[in-house]
């Protein structure tokens, strides 16, 4: 039995002041059931490691980036993010592979940059509407594995969040047979590439997840977790998906 994980994807929100008041909000999360993890703004991320250092709930970073070090100016690396205290980060979100051009090797030199420094890698695919209407969705998700996952992915490392783009703030939440769908297809080519350990991998649905849908997708075989976005804005919410687990 996997345990499940929740993982807050904050994204471009909050002033550092809402941030703290977010971080206490989660603080009293019961992590018997479920992991948490939430992954705030870099500039927040002291600020929240401070509420949460202790209380069992994990924080993330939505990106780092794909070098070491040096000039690379704007960037923020994975040892930085190490260093502060993160343990976990968002790599190939759906925004950053369309707004920043992000793509599948970019996205495998991150996460082997976060391997190298100790961070577990969320690692994001899913398709877009079009891709899915023209049936595919399962060979889009496939080559973004393929060529995303480095060498170093183990299923302690590496979690992988199936994020369909069409369901992504859109209030459209792929039904739990659809992602149940894909995710059991994700399991199936983990098998392929990890033999044994596939079982291992925690695999979250991303896309519009919220306290109303959530049991649903959670009571799906190899739906081990959700990624969520806007419904980890309030504390109550995001803490009610957790709670259903
Ligand atoms: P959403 O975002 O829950 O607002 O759809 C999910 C995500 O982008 O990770």
């Amino acid at each position: 039995m996997i345990k499940k994980c929740i993982a807050g994807n904050w994204k471009m929100n909050l002033t550092r002041a809402e941030a703290e008041t977010l971080a206490r909000g989660v603080s009293g999360a019961d992590t018997s059931g479920a992991d948490y993890v939430v992954c705030p703004p870099f500039l927040h991320l002291d600020t929240v490691l401070q509420v949460l250092g202790g209380t069992g709930v994990s924080v993330g970073a939505q990106d780092c980036a794909a070098y070491d070090n040096g000039a690379y100016t704007g960037a923020v690396s994975a040892a930085m993010l190490k260093d502060i205290g993160v343990s976990h980060v968002i790599i190939g979100h759906s925004e950053r592979r369309t707004h920043f051009n992000e793509t599948d090797e970019m996205i495998r030199q991150k996460v082997a940059q976060a391997h190298k420094h100790g961070l577990v890698a969320i690692v994001c695919v899913g398709e877009t509407d079009a891709q899915r209407t023209a049936g595919e969705e399962q060979k889009i998700v496939e080559t973004q594995l393929r060529d995303g996952l480095p060498d170093s992915v183990t299923c302690d490392n590496t979690i992988i969040a199936y994020e369909p783009v069409w369901a992504i703030g859109t209030g459209n939440t792929a039904t739990p047979e659809d992602a149940g769908i894909m995710h059991d297809f994700i399991r199936t080519w983990l098998e392929g590439r990890f033999g044994d350990d596939a079982v291992a991998f925690r695999l979250l649905y991303g896309g519009s997840m919220k306290p109303g849908n959530a049991a649903d997708l959670l009571a799906m075989t190899n739906i081990n977790g959700g990624l969520i976005g806007g419904a980890s804005l309030k504390a109550d919410s995001f803490l009610a998906i957790g709670g259903v687990v």
